[in-house]
């Protein structure tokens, strides 16, 4: 039998002030109890059981099929939460990691160390522990004068002398199932919290004479457990610098890693170089040698190779190679730029289809519109999508030449090769290679300001 996992996520995270469970907030982008999961799977285990309780559905739905749930009712203690991972463990022998959902950023390589040590060992549990700077708050690690590790005592229940101790226990352990949810039965809950602390199997193991092991972790920031929004915050900074890091080694040149704000899943292609004051979140994906940032959003997008974007917003959009984007452009939802297309300052496009080497160079609106290959939208212009009630499409063809300062009247359709005169408002079809232009005559008043002169005069 191989190694198995379990995950306590029941737990309110009353510390946290929040009507969402903690272990769905999000660090850089994904949330808490995601990390876990993976760092499990990476490890090799055969099976994960994660506990849920307080916003069962929520964690439930966010953990997916290829877990098992068990319901903790209510939230008793770790021991407690535990236990209800039985029915689905017992009889089946090997080990067990049990994990906890609040610490996303250990790593898997430190899960199958602890696996390894514990099956070297022979031991019936193994916890893992580590040296914080300050151990306020954790359980701590009790070794007698051989080093050898006797019990676990919460920070609540700690003598004066036990609070000095610098070892802490992680919440992280390897366990031998067999035996184990027996054992579980007998802890109790005679202590300051009045919870049935899974801390307490450790004493009792070494109590009955088995061994018992402990493996320290040498970065204390790996494992810390995440308890407020103060601790999540260190912890996204942590994690932040570490995916910077990832992306850094794969050959991505990030200016100032401080300030360049990147998400779990978002990839991207070698010699592409980020700029500071960037953000770059959800699955997102950037191809190679792009330019992105300074002052840039890109959120759940797919932006193709050679692209530069400077002082942008992109959600949920697609950019095809080589496209020049900002300073101070907004693309949003269902924007689609096919190769080589300039959308440069103040410009806002939503929900259109831009075709191959098109130009929106300055100050235009363009929503709901279908824009053909080797299009100039001239400064100025607007697509009027919508008329109070509904939304209408705007059509250009391939080639068209939108003059400066034109209101596009949807739904119309201009034909290839077609003009539109400056300053015109378009209510009609244009068709190919027609002008359309909507204008008063201009008039022309001589000396116009020296009559006015001399009437005030
Ligand atoms: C726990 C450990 C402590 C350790 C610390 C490390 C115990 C008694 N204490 O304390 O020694 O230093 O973690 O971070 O185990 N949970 C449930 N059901 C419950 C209670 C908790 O699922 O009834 C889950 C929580 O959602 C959380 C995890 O267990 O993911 C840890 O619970 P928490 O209350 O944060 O324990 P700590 O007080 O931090
Ligand atoms: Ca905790």
């Amino acid at each position: 039998m191989g190694l198995a996992a379990v995950i306590l996520a029941a737990g309110k995270g009353t510390r946290m002030k929040s009507k969402l469970p903690k272990v769905l907030h999000k660090i850089c982008g994904r949330p808490m109890v995601s990390y876990v999961l993976d760092a499990a799977a990476s490890t090799g285990v055969e099976k994960t059981v994660v506990i849920v309780g307080y916003g069962a559905e929520a964690v439930a739905r966010e953990v997916g099929e290829a877990v098992e749930i068990a319901y903790q009712a209510e939230q008793l203690g770790t021991a407690h939460a535990l236990m209800q991972a039985g029915p689905l463990l017992k009889g089946r022998g090997g080990r067990l990691l049990v994990l906890c959902g609040d610490t996303p950023l250990i790593e898997a390589t430190t899960l199958s160390e602890l696996a390894r040590r514990h099956a070297e060992a022979g031991a019936v549990a193994t916890v893992l522990t580590t040296m914080p700077k300050d151990p306020t708050g954790y359980g701590r690690v009790i070794r007698d004068n051989q080093g050898r590790v006797l019990k676990i005592v919460e920070e609540k229940d700690a003598s004066r002398e036990e609070k000095r101790v610098g070892e802490i226990n992680t919440g992280i352990y390897c366990f031998e199932v067999s035996g184990l949810f027996e054992a579980l039965e007998q802890v109790g809950p005679a202590n300051a919290q009045g919870e049935y602390y899974l801390t307490d199997i450790i004493g009792k193991y070494v109590y009955e004479g088995r061994r018992v092991d402990a493996v320290t972790v040498e970065n204390p920031a790996e494992v810390a457990g995440i308890n407020d929004r103060v601790q999540m915050a260190a912890a996204e900074r942590y994690m932040r610098g570490r995916i910077v890091e990832d992306l850094m080694r794969a050959g991505v040149t990030v200016v100032d890693p401080p300030s360049t704000f990147i998400d779990k899943q978002v990839r991207a292609g070698k010699d592409t170089t980020i700029y500071p004051f960037t953000f770059i979140e959800g699955d997102t994906v950037i191809g190679e040698d792009c330019i992105i940032g300074p002052g840039t959003r890109i959120a759940r997008s797919v932006i193709g190779a050679g692209v530069h974007i400077q002082n942008a917003v992109v959600t949920e959009s697609s950019v095809g190679d080589r496209c020049m984007i900002g300073p101070f452009a907004y693309l949003r939802p269902g924007t689609k730029l096919g190769k080589g297309i300039k959308v440069g300052d103040f410009v806002e496009i939503k929900n259109s289809q831009i075709g191959d080497g098109s130009k929106v160079p300055h100050l235009s609106y363009v929503g709901d519109a279908i824009v053909g290959e080797k299009v100039n939208i001239g400064c100025g212009t607007i697509t009027c999508n919508y008329d109070g009630r509904d939304k209408w499409l705007t059509c250009i063809g391939d080639g068209a030449f939108i003059g400066s300062n034109t209101n596009l009247v949807a739904p119309v359709e201009i034909g290839a090769g077609a003009y539109t005169g400056a300053g015109s408002t378009i209510t009609k079809d244009i068709p190919a290679g027609a002008l359309g232009v909507e204008r008063a005559g201009q008039r022309v008043v001589p000396d116009w300001s020296g009559k006015k002169k001399r009437k005030k005069d």
